[in-house]
């Protein structure tokens, strides 16, 4: 290495124009859940289906119940790990091969806002082991800080959570006898966790880099262990009460954007937004197909997708020609300062190694 710190602006999105990089419809290769003690089940026990939550369901109730996941534990990608180990010794995945990125979807979201974000710092770890790289997202002092976050935002967060509850049921709709089925009534006496999660795991490409996923997925809209359920995946969204210019203007800039960036990198066709209000009432169910999204807002101006891809495709790019070192026990950061909009890319060495040693020797060829 020339240097142990390298450094790049992110463009202005202006500068990112052009065509938008292919990508490839993703593929769900395996998925697995986690239980509320956040233990891995190799099946899709944690996936339930969309059940609209009634108009006037309030978000913030029993939030004195909820089980908050513990964010101080880091959990890396420990789970992608496992579960490419566990398909490699049960001979599920035949033909494998390592693709050029691992990470989560979450990571790659973030990536994908950078040419936008002038406000969100962030730090992801990154290693290179057998040509693959693996990036995970570090545990900052600003991370470490977020369950320690005032009442207000801690309800926000929790209102998230609720609005899942409230809107999932774990059988088939069409076995319901609708609104007034007890299945669909209890649910408001059920606790809220963000321990218990369905995750797929797809591959998919980036215009040359090929990348491997892992999502979690909030609900299916029917059709639970149907093959082809991916199709049918939802993602569930809550937003406060649009009541000013400014409010929808942000919604419209920021949030927006990111909705379409998180379900469109996993292929997740639609979106179902719960609007709020300030004291938590929910007041407006919404519904988005994910690939219409960017033509609501295009005559604004205020984001172009292809600015995103652009960006991306660049900085895969980028990261495969300056992470070099190949080698499970070191590791690099990677952490974006918002005020000069720029990356820098550390070499660690032997520090905040984040492979996991089953990982490291069941790969080892
Ligand atoms: P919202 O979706 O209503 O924002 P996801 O939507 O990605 O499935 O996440 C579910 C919920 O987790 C979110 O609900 C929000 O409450 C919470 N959440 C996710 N990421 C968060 C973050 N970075 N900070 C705070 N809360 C977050
Ligand atoms: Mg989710
Ligand atoms: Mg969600």
């Amino acid at each position: 290495m020339e240097s142990s710190v390298i450094s790049l602006t992110v463009p202005s999105a202006a500068e990112l124009r052009g065509p938008f990089p292919s990508y490839h419809q993703p593929k769900e290769i395996l998925s697995f859940s986690l239980d509320d003690e956040r233990q891995v089940h190799y099946d899709d026990r944690g996936l339930s289906c969309y059940f609209p939550a009634p108009i006037g369901t309030c978000l913030f109730d029993r939030a004195d119940t909820f089980k908050a996941r513990d964010v101080t534990k880091n959990e890396h990608i420990d789970n992608i790990l496992q579960a490419l180990v566990h398909a490699k010794r049960s001979k599920t995945l035949p033909g494998f091969r390592q693709p050029q990125f691992v990470t989560f979807r979450g990571i790659m979201t973030k990536i994908l806002y950078l040419p936008y974000n002038s406000r969100e710092e962030w730090e992801l770890g990154a290693t290179r082991y057998n040509g693959t790289i693996y990036l995970e997202e570090r545990l900052t002092e600003r991370r470490l800080q977020e369950p320690f976050r005032n009442r207000q935002q801690k309800l926000l967060m929790y209102s998230g959570y609720r609005f899942e509850t409230m809107s999932t049921v774990p059988v088939e709709p069409d076995q319901l006898s609708g609104a007034d089925d007890p299945v669909v009534r209890d649910r408001s006496h059920l606790d809220t966790n963000n321990c218990a999660e369905f995750n797929s795991l797809f591959k998919t490409r980036l215009g040359k880099h090929s990348i491997l996923m892992g999502a979690e997925v909030d609900c299916v809209s029917h059709g639970l262990h149907k093959k082809d359920r991916t199709d049918r995946y939802l993602e569930l969204k809550t937003s406060r009460i649009l009541t000013s210019r400014q409010g929808e203007e942000n919604f419209e800039r920021h949030k927006l954007l990111k909705f379409y960036l998180q379900s469109f990198l996993a292929g997740i066709p639609r979106i179902i937004l719960g609007f709020r209000d300030d004291d938590g009432y929910l007041r407006q169910l919404q519904a988005f197909k994910t690939l219409e999204i960017p033509r609501l807002v295009r005559s604004k101006g205020f984001w172009e997708p292809v600015a995103c891809f652009q960006f991306a495709d660049r900085f895969l790019s980028w990261l495969t020609a300056h992470i070099t070192v190949d080698d499970p026990t070191t590791s690099y950061t990677i952490r974006y300062t918002p005020q000069t909009k720029t990356v820098e890319l550390i070499y660690l060495g032997h520090h905040e190694n984040f492979l996991i040693p089953e990982f490291v020797s069941e790969f080892s060829t």
